[in-house]
């Protein structure tokens, strides 16, 4: 898989580690991101990681951007694009190429968009959580694969509350990701396993 990263990638991080098990079932081809100098990529870098930076802001438009991404993912031939904390739509260009899946730090349909968690304690939600879903075009809105749920707690605020979440999220994320590398997935009615569709 390529993981691709806004920011200091602690969900990355437990994909590298799970990936250190040969019966995990899947490693990490390659670490990108939209941000040059994260934390995240300097973990990916001292885990001996390829990396790839794309800033945004290098490039006039979103598409030529996107197509920027796609490029430089398709140079690791990953099976699986795994948006974790990455922080940027991704368009056509990269969705129409590989698989990908996304980690969001909220119930899903509820509280998309950058500030899920800042969102679902404005909102009064007694209990929130994470998802991971498979992309689609939209935001935060593709098919669902795993919810995990977690309960506000009176004195929380958006950081601890983020914290909390970001614990769940990564044991979802590395038991999801090793689930789909070992048993494949099914898209409009075919088997899809990395790397090969069964017909
Ligand atoms: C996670 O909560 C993820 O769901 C959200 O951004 C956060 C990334 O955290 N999209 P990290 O960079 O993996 O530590």
């Amino acid at each position: 898989m390529v993981v691709l990263i806004s920011g200091t990638g602690s969900n990355m991080a437990a994909l590298l580690e799970a990936s250190r098990d040969p019966g995990y079932g899947a490693g990490v081809v390659a670490v990108g991101s939209d941000r040059k100098g994260t934390r995240g990529i300097e973990l990916a870098e001292e885990a001996g990681v390829p990396t790839f930076v794309v800033p945004f802001r290098d490039y006039t438009d979103r598409s030529l951007w996107n197509a920027a991404m796609a490029e430089r993912i398709s140079e690791h031939r990953p099976d699986l694009v795994v948006s974790a904390g990455f922080m940027r739509i991704l368009g056509p260009a990269v969705i129409g190429s590989h698989p990908a899946v996304n980690i969001h730090p909220a119930l899903l349909p509820s509280f998309p968009g950058a500030h899920a968690v800042r969102d679902a304690l404005a909102h009064g939600v007694r209990i929130t959580g994470t998802t991971i879903h498979f992309l689609d075009e939209g935001v935060d809105s593709g098919p669902i694969i795993d919810q995990v749920a977690v309960p506000v707690e009176d004195d929380d605020d958006e950081s601890s509350l983020h914290e909390r979440i970001k614990g769940v999220e990564r044991r979802m994320l590395v038991d999801t990701v090793g689930r789909l590398a070992r048993e494949g997935w099914t898209i409009d009615g075919r088997q899809v396993r990395f790397g090969r569709t069964e017909q």
